[in-house]
Formats: structure tokens, C-alpha cells, sequence
């Protein structure tokens, strides 16, 4: 059975205190209030070692927003998934829109970061979706299966367990336009069908789909509800505890 999961994208936001004073809300009201899927909260790299502490032994697990395509060395101001994995990290969150938009990260560069952190025993959050044109052009379909063949298909089975899918279309993050509970399920069943068509039926039964983009506790039910969706990346709404735990109660 495949897992149901709520991850948080701090972006970046959150000074160090802030960041510290959110988990510490977060994990008071997830003690309270037992979820009934997995969370995850993704934070900038000064937060994790802190957060690592103070999440340890509860609920939460913990993940960064990005790691180094290099494993270690003079790459001043990069972060090795090795270095994440030290702070006590389970995840890293690959791909998102924002760093191939602004940062120039590839579908190449990519699957080395991919590489990496699976080999540094981290589970990857790797987000694929495309921009307004795309959509506009009913290409989406097209762009999202080249986005998992170029930097995911060379992965074994077995790598590819430790993978999480975000799927989120450009046009709805941090925009308040989120895509229809019925666009996010043609996605979803469309990327799940091509998961199947190269590992096979069983990863593709096996492997967390989550949906990303706008997503706020009056939405969350209803996106949830659909077979393949199978939770949340959120981003404005995971700085707030009322609202990231409102969301994370949708799966009750
Ligand atoms: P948003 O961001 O929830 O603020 O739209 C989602 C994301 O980019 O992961």
C-alpha cells in the first residue's frame, strides 16, 4: 500500500528562530493530534540540524529543498546530500519548478542529484509539472513524461522505491489558482501510467504521488479524494501551523 503523505516547502522563508518555534507548534499539535498519514517538513538548510532535534522520535520526519549535483569539494556555498543526510534529514525535495526556473537546474543536471542522494540513503521529493503555455498548449502530458524519462527512468526499481512524486503545474504554485481535483487526477493516473510503462505495475501501485500548487485546507479534501492523488507538497500554507495541520487533517 502505497503511503499518504503531507511534505512542507518552507521555500525560503523562516529565519532560524521562526523555523524553530513553527516545528516546535507543529510537533505540540501532532502530539495532540495523531495524523493519519506521513508528514514531512522540507526546510532551508540552516533549519535542519535544529529541526532534526526537535522532531526526533515524533511523527515528523524532515527534509531539505535542495542538494548538490557534486558529492563533495570546492563548490563553495553548495550543500552535499551527504551534509543534508549529517543533520539528521530523511529527505530532499529535486526538481521543483522554482529551482529549474530560476536556477538552471536540467533534466542531466538533475539525475545526478537524484544519484546522489539515493545513494546517501535519502528519499527524494522530485516535483515535475509544467507552465501556463504548456498547459494552454495541451502539451502537459508530453513535457511531465519527459520530465520522469530524462531524469528518472535510468533509476533501478529498487532506486525508485525511495522516490516521492510532487506533481505540480507551474500555473498554480503560490498563484491561489489550483488545479481542479479532476486535472490533478488526470496527471496523477497519466504519470502513474508512466511509472507502469517503465518499471512496471507494481512500482506504479507502489510510488506516493503528491499533488502541489495552492493547496489549502479548504481544497486539500477534495484533491485528496482522487484515487491517484496520494497527498500534498504545500508551500504558503505549511508556514502556518493552523493551515498546514488543517491540511494534513484532510486525510481524516
Ligand atoms: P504553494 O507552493 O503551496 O505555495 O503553491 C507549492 C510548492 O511550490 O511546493
Amino acid at each position: 500500500m502505497r503511503k499518504k503523505i503531507v511534505a512542507g516547502n518552507w521555500k525560503m522563508n523562516l529565519n532560524l528562530q521562526e523555523g524553530v518555534a513553527l516545528a516546535t507548534e507543529l510537533k505540540a499539535a501532532l502530539a495532540e493530534d495523531k495524523p493519519n498519514c506521513d508528514v514531512v517538513i522540507c526546510t532551508p538548510f540552516i533549519h535542519l540540524a535544529k529541526v532534526a532535534d526537535i522532531v526526533a522520535g515524533t511523527v515528523i520526519g524532515l527534509g531539505a529543498e535542495n542538494c548538490a549535483d557534486k558529492e563533495k569539494g570546492a563548490y563553495t556555498g553548495e550543500v552535499s546530500a551527504a551534509q543534508v543526510k549529517s543533520t539528521g534529514a530523511q529527505y530532499v525535495i529535486l526538481g521543483h519548478s522554482e529551482r529549474r526556473a530560476y536556477y538552471g537546474e536540467t533534466a542531466s543536471i538533475l539525475k545526478e542529484k537524484v544519484n546522489l542522494a539515493l545513494a546517501n540513503g535519502l528519499k527524494v521529493i522530485f516535483c515535475i509539472g509544467e507552465v501556463l503555455e504548456e498547459r494552454e498548449a495541451g502539451k502537459q502530458n508530453e513535457v511531465v513524461g519527459a520530465q520522469l524519462a530524462d531524469s528518472l527512468f535510468d533509476l533501478t526499481e529498487d532506486q525508485l522505491s525511495n522516490i516521492i512524486l510532487a506533481y505540480e503545474p507551474v500555473w498554480a504554485i503560490g498563484t491561489g489558482k489550483t488545479a481542479s481535483a479532476e486535472q490533478a487526477e488526470d496527471m496523477h493516473a497519466f504519470i502513474r501510467g508512466c511509472i507502469a510503462g517503465r518499471f512496471g505495475d507494481a512500482a506504479a501501485e507502489n510510488i506516493s504521488i503528491l499533488y502541489g500548487g495552492s493547496c489549502k485546507p479548504g481544497n486539500a479534501k477534495e484533491i485528496f479524494a482522487k484515487p491517484d492523488v496520494d497527498g500534498g507538497l504545500i508551500g504558503g500554507a505549511a508556514l502556518k501551523c493552523a493551515d498546514f495541520k488543517g491540511i494534513i487533517d484532510a486525510w481524516k
